[in-house]
């Protein structure tokens, strides 16, 4: 990419072009590795940033050169403004995607079909309806297949996010792999990763071999690898003849700090710079006072640390403090 004046940099030279706006911490599901067990406290509207102030801070972004906006939550399809947030940010010139537990896919067709969405992410963990009903605690596996097989009708883009935890679903990886032979999806599989209140230790996590190992033994052969798109966080894969493809993304044994491009903006309009930093900068309540956001952004990108927001090691993680999964938007 071409280093533009006024791009957001690094100290090591990173550009970041690529914000993830988290739009509520609500979510219509109850995963258990993202939403702690007590659930999380709900707090007044007025912490969170309303429908212009999503808008405001997402042109200011744009300003700065981001090229690539994805709307992430909680599930952001339930807070009562996504289709006019979505119809806002449409009319900027950016890429714009979504992650969405995929339960209101249909509700939003058409808001998804006109602010011009073409790559949608699902996440889906298990492709057993009396597994995913646990897992998500909810009752809603018809409804996020049948919004899928909705998506792939209409020719979208879709990747399914599936989070693989020991002793959950790793048992499902070949039969999502197999899901991929007659259907034009991306299936990512994704290591466990910690975050507060979601029991994680080292030995749930399983790890990008164990993954690939797993496919291999099913499928020999037929497994080859296909090439990333810059910035990719996953090794793609594919298996001859299938249709579809997948990926594992190896947060946690193979890190991509290097080449990370991305930005969080918290549904209470904080900047996270890392998915794993424990400091924040406060945008909103700057932009509420009137003052000037973009030194700051540029102060918490510039400090931004070279690998997982400066954690050495996933080992001795509890020390830290860090949010819930289901309050920082993936
Ligand atoms: N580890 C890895 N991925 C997670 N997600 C939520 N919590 C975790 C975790 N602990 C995923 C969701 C969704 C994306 C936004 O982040 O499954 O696909
Ligand atoms: Fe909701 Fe996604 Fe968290 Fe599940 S993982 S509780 S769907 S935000």
């Amino acid at each position: 990419m071409q280093l533009e004046e006024n791009n957001i940099v690094d100290q090591f030279g990173r550009v970041h072009d690529y914000l993830r706006i988290s739009l509520t911490e609500r979510c219509n599901l109850r995963c258990f590795y993202c939403m702690p067990e007590e659930g999380i406290a709900l707090r007044p509207k007025a912490e969170f940033m309303n429908t212009d102030e999503v808008i405001r801070m997402a042109e200011t972004f744009v300003s700065l050169g981001v090229k690539k906006i994805r709307i992430t939550g909680g599930e952001p399809l339930v807070r009562s403004d996504a289709k006019q947030i979505l119809e806002k940010l449409s009319k900027l010139p950016v890429e714009l995607a979504i992650t969405t537990n995929g339960i209101l896919i249909d509700k939003f067709f058409y808001t998804i079909k006109t602010s011009g969405i073409r790559s949608i992410n699902v996440s889906l963990d298990s492709l057993d309806k009396e597994k995913f009903n646990s897992i998500t605690r909810r009752n809603d596996f018809d409804k996020v297949i049948s919004n899928i097989n909705l998506l792939l009708d209409e020719n979208y883009h879709v990747k399914v996010n599936a989070v693989v935890i020991k002793g959950v679903n790793e048992n499902e990886i070949v039969n999502f792999v197999q899901w991929t032979s007659d259907k034009n999806i991306h299936v990512r599989f994704i290591e466990f990763m910690p975050f507060d209140g979601n029991k994680w230790d080292f030995s749930k996590v399983v790890s990008m071999d164990a993954i690939l190992s797993k496919v291999r033994e099913r499928f020999g052969e037929k497994v080859t690898r296909i090439s990333d798109r810059k910035n990719d966080t996953s090794k793609n894969y594919s298996i001859a003849g299938f249709k579809g493809t997948f990926a594992i993304i190896s947060s946690v044994t193979n890190p991509f700090c290097d080449t990370c491009n991305r930005l969080r903006l918290t549904a209470d309009g904080k900047i996270k710079n890392c998915l794993f930093s424990d400091s924040e900068t406060d945008l909103l309540s700057a932009m509420r006072r009137g003052e000037d956001i973009v030194p700051l952004i540029r102060k918490s990108v510039w400090n931004k640390k070279e690998k997982l927001g400066g954690i050495t090691s996933f080992e001795n993680l509890e020390k830290r403090k860090n949010r819930a999964m289901i309050s920082i938007g993936g």
